[in-house]
């Protein structure tokens, strides 16, 4: 009962606004694991909305799902539970701080690719409740890339691709952006230089990465920038509090500020699809490609 309340409040908060946001789906990737994608989701998520963005954070890494443990969260409730007990997405929710709002992922999340036709449709319903209700959905992806997780990352409007500046992690992340430009060339894509020893490092790390896409997959990146390495990061992971918040004056605080308003500043261009319903028409075709039956 508790919990139906606190439901209905959450619904009856989002009806309240009367802004319609255009919400748009963004995946954050990376050629090879462990560059960084989850502490950036979750700090440049909480850049976005310091900036007065509504932001859903979707932990969508299937087997590995840790942005509740970076936030220091225990969600009751996953994605697995709008699939298996029909509860709605509202009540999946987490509210973190700045009011970002987190989705869990939990190893359930395999369920999403199990699904009866049945049930495919009520997650989808679900799922087009969102519509309008946030400027920003931001999947926290797997490494590389898994066929499941491939296809919300095709779904998605646009990727934000995290690399550092060891060649092995340029050399993924441009395999990952040239497997993903075989499935989809027209998939917005823009590079963040992670764990950099310097500005220059950092710059000049996405420089060669826009390049070599540029002239081989005829392929046009934008840069968001680059976060130095910073021990302030680990130290705010012991913690299970953001950086962003925990130590915003430091150095990796600044710089995923500095990226985020890159975003927007770029999303402030006039272009405005109706970029949630493609996301939803093109969810709905992976999920229905070899249902099962009920
Ligand atoms: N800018 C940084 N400075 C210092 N340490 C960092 C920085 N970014 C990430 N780290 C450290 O790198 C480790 C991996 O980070 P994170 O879990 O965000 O990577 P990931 O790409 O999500 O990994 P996975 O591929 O396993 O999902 C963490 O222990 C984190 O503390
Ligand atoms: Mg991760």
């Amino acid at each position: 009962m508790r919990d139906q309340a606190q439901n209905l409040r959450k619904v009856m908060e989002h009806n309240k606004e009367d802004i319609k946001r255009h919400t748009k789906v963004i995946s954050v990737i990376s050629g090879k694991g462990g560059v960084g994608k989850s502490n950036i989701s979750l700090n440049f998520s909480l850049s976005l909305a310091e900036q007065g963005k509504k932001v859903l954070l979707f932990d969508l890494d299937i087997g590995m799902a840790n942005l509740d443990i970076l936030m220091g969260l225990m969600p009751s409730s996953h994605v697995v539970d709008v699939i298996e007990h029909d509860r709605s997405i509202w009540d999946i929710m987490e509210e973190g701080p700045c009011g970002i709002q987190l989705i869990a992922g939990g190893s359930g999340l395999t369920k999403v690719f199990e699904m009866t036709a049945a049930k495919q449709d009520r997650f989808s319903q679900q799922m087009a409740l969102l519509d309008g209700c946030f400027d920003f959905i931001v999947f926290d992806m797997g490494a590389g890339a898994s066929e499941d997780g491939l296809n919300f990352i095709l779904a998605s409007n646009e990727t934000i691709i995290i690399t550092t500046p060891e060649p092995t992690s340029i050399t993924d992340a441009y395999a990952m952006l040239k497997y993903i430009h075989s499935k989809d060339p027209f998939l917005t894509s823009s590079i963040l230089v992670n764990r950099t020893e310097s500005n220059i490092e950092g710059k000049q790390t996405a420089e060669n990465l826009q390049r070599v896409a540029r002239r081989f997959l005829e392929k046009e990146l934008s840069i968001l920038g680059s976060v130095p390495y910073d021990k302030h990061v680990l130290k705010a992971v012991k913690q299970q509090s953001p950086f962003r918040l925990k130590y915003p004056a430091s150095p990796a605080a600044k710089a995923i500020k500095a990226c985020a308003n890159s975003f927007i500043g770029k999303e402030n261009l006039p272009e405005k699809k109706p970029a949630f319903r493609q996301f939803l028409t093109q969810m709905k075709g992976f999920l229905k490609r070899g249902p099962k039956n009920d």
